[in-house]
């Protein structure tokens, strides 16, 4: 079995069917890159995974464990629990606009090592906090800036910075939902950057919900193409960027490639 394997996922909201059988499967430093129509379901897939939402039926494994179910956990612990495994990253960057970017990245660090250590589990950092995040802070280049506060940085640094904090805790599968939508191209440059950096020095995994297409062909080792809440197309990019079928042929090329 694959590293990540998500099993016929379905998911209403009311009587709308808006995830209709979502199956696909992803290796371990993988990326995945989700592309579709706006509305066609990409982030309540994201937040399906994510435990932002219920879902009707389907099953998600992670290394083989049982991730995900209709069986909502219903201990608020048991969820965080299941949550860890993912990095989650979204439009707009979330970042606490009150504490530093040093602090943006501090608390959810010290927050885990909290209850790590009240439920008597070994801390998950093996050095100093202050080197992790210089380390994490490294990664997205922006160890200069671990004194300003959000409003002092660029929409894009915004972004890294948000990175950096989902990747503090050392997440399984990272998850972007339109990460440099709300950038201009100039800055959507440089936080494509960090994410393709990402891939190629530190391997990790991602599923990546973009609207950026000839970065989704580069990064890319699997396409999906959704439409109206179903998988049209799922392969390599020279796949799906070559498909054959109608659906998926119109909607690259309603798209800037
Ligand atoms: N909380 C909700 N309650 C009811 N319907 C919802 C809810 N959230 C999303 N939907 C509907 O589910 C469908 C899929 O929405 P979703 O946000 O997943 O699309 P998307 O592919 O991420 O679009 P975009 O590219 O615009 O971000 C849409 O028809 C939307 O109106
Ligand atoms: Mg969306």
């Amino acid at each position: 079995m694959s590293y990540f394997v998500v099993k016929s996922l379905k998911k209403s909201y009311g009587k709308s069917l808006i995830l209709k059988d979502i199956s696909f499967d992803i290796d371990k430093g993988q990326v995945l890159s989700i592309i579709g129509r706006s509305g066609c379901g990409k982030t309540t897939l994201l937040r399906s995974l994510n435990y932002l939402e219920t879902i009707d039926s389907g099953e998600v494994y992670l290394e083989n464990e049982l991730l995900l179910s209709n069986e909502f956990p219903k201990k608020e612990n048991d969820i965080i629990k299941k949550r860890i495994h993912y990095g989650l990253v979204f439009q707009s960057f979330n970042l606490f606009p009150q504490y530093t970017v040093y602090q943006n990245i501090e608390l959810p660090l010290k927050l885990m090592e909290a209850k790590r250590e009240k439920e008597n589990l070994p801390p998950l950092l093996n050095r100093p906090i202050e080197e992790e995040i210089m380390d994490l802070l490294d990664k997205v280049g922006l160890q200069d800036k671990r004194d300003s506060f959000p409003s002092q940085l660029s929409g894009g640094q915004c972004q890294r910075i948000a990175i950096a904090r989902a990747m503090a805790l050392k997440p399984d599968i990272l998850c972007f939902d339109e990460p440099t939508s709300a950038l201009d191209p100039e800055l959507t440059g440089e936080v494509l950057k960090v994410i393709l950096e990402l891939k190629e020095k530190f391997h990790l995994t991602m599923i990546i919900v973009t609207h950026e297409m000839s970065f989704a062909r580069r990064i890319s080792d699997k396409v999906m193409f959704m439409d109206n809440g179903e998988i049209v197309d799922y392969g390599s990019p020279e796949e799906v960027f070559n498909s054959t079928k109608e659906r998926t042929k119109a909607f690259l090329q309603s798209s800037i490639l």
